[in-house]
């Protein structure tokens, strides 16, 4: 497995790794999650080559760019046992040199959800995949769902702007008790990462009401506001129950619909 850090290295190297190419782009810090990208990558594909790159422009300033947990030695002996071809690990100079003036952005997809949140976390998102991709060229790369809207806003850029592959979104691995598993899982205290399960309680209810025929999302969303309300240490940033390609809110609920929810806990 080769070590990347330039980006004429990677162009070096790509030129000489066998079609079809398979992509995970990641922040590192790598867990079961991920690893579950690499993995299909690594069935559906002749080559693998996955990114490692803390990407400062997505990280808004009240963000937690500079503890954002890192191991990449350990990254790196993970991706070896799965049979990835090259890690792309480049520095922040060399994706961002001085002077760069350029913006990739996809509009009103990303003004809600998280983007309403975390206003420019999707502009430094699309700009660093939009750079990947160039810098790469997979025919296809790898998102995670537990990511929902990144994974929407991606699809949405490589359609507009013609680039030429195809993006895959594979489901959100779960610790057993379902926790979805996170690189900054590692921030919670015991207590906090208990009360974080209140998450996947909260979509678990409403799926079961949903499929016991509630289809009311105004209503859907209040049970889920109780349940975690009767957690002290969760407090709501929002619940969304919206179409799955538009992101707007439904009033009431059919497929293909997009649950979710961002709480902060401790
Ligand atoms: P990161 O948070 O490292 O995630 C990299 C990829 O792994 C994303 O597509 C994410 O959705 C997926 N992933 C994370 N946890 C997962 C889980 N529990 N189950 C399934 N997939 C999971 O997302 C980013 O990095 C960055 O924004 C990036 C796309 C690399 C751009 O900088």
């Amino acid at each position: 497995m080769k070590i990347v850090k330039t980006i004429a290295e990677m162009r070096f190297i790509r030129a000489s790794l066998p079609e079809p190419l398979g992509f995970v782009p990641t922040l590192g810090y790598l867990h079961e999650g991920h690893l579950s990208l690499v993995r299909q990558a690594r069935t559906d594909n002749a080559s693998v080559v996955v990114s490692i790159f803390v990407n400062p422009t997505q990280f808004t300033p009240s963000d937690d760019l500079d503890r954002y947990p890192r191991d990449l030695e350990g990254d790196i002996s993970l991706l070896c046992k799965e049979g990835v071809d090259a890690v792309f690990a480049p520095s922040v100079d060399e994706m961002y040199p001085p002077r760069f003036d350029s913006r990739v952005e996809v509009d009103k997809l990303t003004r809600r959800l998280e983007g309403a949140s975390r206003p420019g976390h999707f502009a430094g998102v699309t700009m660093v995949v939009a750079k990947l991709f160039n810098i790469v060229q997979p025919a296809r790369a790898y998102f995670g769902q537990k990511d929902a809207q990144q994974a929407i806003v991606i699809k949405k850029m490589v359609a507009d702007l013609n680039m030429n592959l195809e993006v895959i979104t594979l489901p959100t691995v779960r610790q057993q008790d379902g926790l979805a598993m996170s690189s900054r899982n590692s921030y919670l205290s015991a207590d906090e990462r208990q009360a974080a399960l209140v998450l996947y309680r909260a979509l678990m209810l409403e799926q079961g009401l949903w499929s016991q025929g509630d289809k009311d999302a105004e209503k859907l969303r209040n049970e889920m506001v109780k349940l975690i309300g009767k957690e002290p240490l969760a407090t709501i940033d929002y619940i969304s129950i919206t179409d799955n390609e538009t992101l707007e809110e439904l009033k009431e609920v059919r497929p293909p619909a997009l649950v979710s929810l961002a709480v902060k806990i401790g």
